[in-house]
């Protein structure tokens, strides 16, 4: 009898549940929102520096030129919010049409909730658009993370520019 029960289609239907359960119960949504503050090369303190610049009539723009930046995370869109992590990465000009980036980006969190872990980003910066990034892994808190990253200019001035950031983390 109990052979019988254990091989019934109802309990093969329950197994493939319960897998299905703990599968999705294990699995959980992070939406992280935040701003990210660049100052210009140029500018007092720069927090972007070319370290190839075939192009420096166009840096931004020009195919082969290779940066690095080092941005500000802010909690709010205002450049006087709190400090909760920096943008640390390259970029690459691998777009002869000039319209992307490549980027490498390890988003590192400095205080809050976060503090202390990172989430690693890669893929390409749309310039002037919304760019939809991967997120490839994380340390500390969100080890094993995966989930994408959108990202677009929301404030231009003579010397800085600020990137509105919408994280979506999945574990
Ligand atoms: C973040 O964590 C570091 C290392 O544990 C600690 O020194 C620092 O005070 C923390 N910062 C904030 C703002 O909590
Ligand atoms: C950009 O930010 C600066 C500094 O906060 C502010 O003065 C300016 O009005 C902003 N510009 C736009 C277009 O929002």
């Amino acid at each position: 009898m109990m052979k019988m029960a254990v091989s019934s289609p109802s309990f093969f239907l329950f197994l493939i549940l319960s897998f299905a359960v703990v599968a999705f119960a294990q699995h959980h949504s992070t939406h992280l929102h935040f701003y990210a503050l660049e100052r210009f090369f140029g500018s007092p303190n720069p927090t972007v520096a070319f370290s190839v610049n075939l192009h420096p009539e166009s840096p931004m723009e020009g195919f082969g030129n290779l940066g690095v930046f080092d941005d500000i995370i802010l909690a709010g869109l205002d450049p006087n919010s709190p400090v909760i992590g920096r943008l640390q990465g390259s970029t690459a000009n691998t777009d002869l049409t000039g319209h992307s980036l490549t980027t490498i980006i390890n988003l590192v969190f400095t205080a809050g909730e976060y503090n202390g872990s990172s989430l690693m980003v890669l893929g390409r910066n749309q310039v002037g658009g919304l760019s939809d990034r991967s997120i490839t892994g994380g340390t500390g808190q969100f080890r094993l993370a995966r989930g994408y990253v959108l990202s677009r200019v929301v404030n231009v001035t003579g010397t800085t520019v600020i990137f509105e950031f919408d994280v979506y983390v999945t574990q």
